[in-house]
């Protein structure tokens, strides 16, 4: 075998440098070493756009850790064969492929124009758990249809076991000591497995499966025939807290940049204009006539990905740009940086939306759009994500005037469980008349 060629290593960019801004060094890491860097020995940052879509896309090579935030439950019989993970994907991508959203937008937008309508006007107000209530509404109620407010409150503290166990502590345990923490979240997940039972149960005896996404999970496949019970239980408590968690991100940042740019928010409230007046209307149609509302959302995903580093592991010594890396390295893919590459996007530091629409005003693809990952384990949320955030920003805007609180930023950008806007707050000025408003 020839010489091994290494990644470069970033000089002063080791650990300590890292666990202080994360961000910085990724930024400074892509600027100075380029496509792939490393961060320790062993530890590798595949940093623009070629290496991180090569790394996912590559599964093989580079396999997705299984480390589920809500393993299977003890009572579970067993881990489910390859056939039945197979299945369940793809039950569950029946129900969230963009034709299945395009189809529930109506659905959709009742709960983003609840959320804009229930801001408080006229004073500071913190955004993040504003936003997670209605994301969570909407997600749950997306997954379970009629069923949702039955699981509603236990989806809450799926996501506060999640928090929990995100503390960051000075102690890693291994994976097998029942923390504090570990235990909460297992008795939180039991909890809405519990809830999620009988409904399961008495769907699947009456033999109306329902149409959500519930229902194409008990959907029987032609070649497996139905999936078992435990199964579609122990997959379920993830996908619900998916549904609402990175969108909040997301949202907190698109709603910060409305605050940042109201000539661009004046643009998404001239295009929400001509939104139907009754939100349960709302058409995939619509949706579509938005087309800079929806430039926008992807202009703050692709600057604030709110997963902005991604983990793997190589299953053998394999090639990565030019490079060798040995088995058993961890590789970190980072779209963060993979954005603000310049060879992809021109200004890339720039907020333009704009670069998401042709001269016509159509969708435009100018460069790297890691955001929702790519490959096998891409995002299976990324058409219902899109859908809930555009309609989101267009019912905000539509409402209001967004406005950061005078002085410096009341916020940390946080950037251990996702790129978040943490305690982010704003306020609120109706854009609509007094007297119009209550005509
Ligand atoms: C703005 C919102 C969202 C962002 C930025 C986001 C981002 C991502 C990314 C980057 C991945 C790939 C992770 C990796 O390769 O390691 C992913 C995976 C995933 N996402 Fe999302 N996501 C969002 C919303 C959603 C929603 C609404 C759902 C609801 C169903 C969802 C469900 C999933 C699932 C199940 C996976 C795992 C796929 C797999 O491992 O095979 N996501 N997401």
């Amino acid at each position: 075998m020839g010489r091994m060629n290494v990644p470069p290593r970033l000089p002063g960019g080791g650990f300590a440098a890292w666990s202080r801004d994360r961000l910085a060094v990724a930024r400074r890491g892509a600027d100075e070493c380029g496509d792939v860097w490393q961060l320790e020995p062993g530890v590798y940052v595949a940093a623009t756009a070629a290496p991180c879509e090569a790394v996912l896309r590559r599964a093989e090579d580079f396999p997705k850790a299984p480390s589920p935030l809500f393993p299977p439950l003890k009572g579970s019989n067993r881990a489910p064969t390859a056939e039945e993970r197979a299945h369940a994907h793809a039950a569950r991508m029946r129900g969230l492929r963009a034709q299945a959203v395009a189809a529930r937008v109506g659905e959709i937008a009742p709960g983003a124009a609840c959320f804009a309508e229930q801001w408080p006007t006229g004073q500071d107000v913190e955004v993040l758990p504003a936003a997670r209530h209605a994301l969570a509404e909407i997600g749950v109620r997306y997954l379970f249809s009629e069923d949702a407010p039955t699981l509603l409150p236990f989806a809450a503290q799926l996501f506060l076991a999640r928090e929990v166990l995100a503390r960051p502590s000075r102690w890693e345990w291994p994976r097998w000591v029942p923390t504090p923490a570990r235990r909460f979240r297992t008795r939180q997940q039991a909890a809405f497995t519990e809830a999620l039972r009988p409904i399961v149960r008495r769907r699947r005896s009456s033999g109306r499966l329902g149409d959500d996404v519930l229902g194409q999970m008990l959907q029987p496949s032609a070649r497996y025939g139905p999936l078992p019970e435990e199964t579609v239980l122990d997959t379920l408590p993830g996908i619900t807290v998916a549904t609402f968690e990175a969108p909040t991100r997301a949202a907190g940042w698109i709603l910060l940049h409305l605050a940042r740019h109201p000539r661009a928010a004046d643009r998404v409230a001239a295009e929400a204009a001509s939104l139907p007046a009754d939100p349960a209307a709302t058409t995939s149609a619509d949706l579509d006539d938005l087309r800079y509302t929806q430039a926008l959302v992807r202009e703050v995903l692709r600057l604030h990905p709110p997963s902005w580093l991604l983990t793997r592991r190589t299953a053998r010594r394999t090639e990565l740009a030019d490079y060798t890396i040995d088995a058993g390295s961890t590789v970190l893919v980072c779209p963060y940086t993979a954005h603000r590459d310049a060879r992809e996007h021109a200004e890339p530091d720039e907020f333009r939306p704009e670069r998401w629409l042709d001269d016509s005003g159509s969708p435009a693809d100018p460069g790297a759009f890691l955001s929702f990952g790519t490959g096998p384990h891409g995002c299976e949320g990324a058409a219902l994500a899109m859908t809930m955030l555009t309609l989101l920003t267009a019912h905000t805007a539509r409402c209001h005037r967004l406005s950061e609180p005078p002085g410096p930023p009341g916020f940390q950008v946080t950037t251990f469980e996702g790129l978040a806007t943490a305690g982010l707050r704003l306020r609120a000025t109706s854009r609509v008349p007094e007297r119009s408003r209550f005509r």
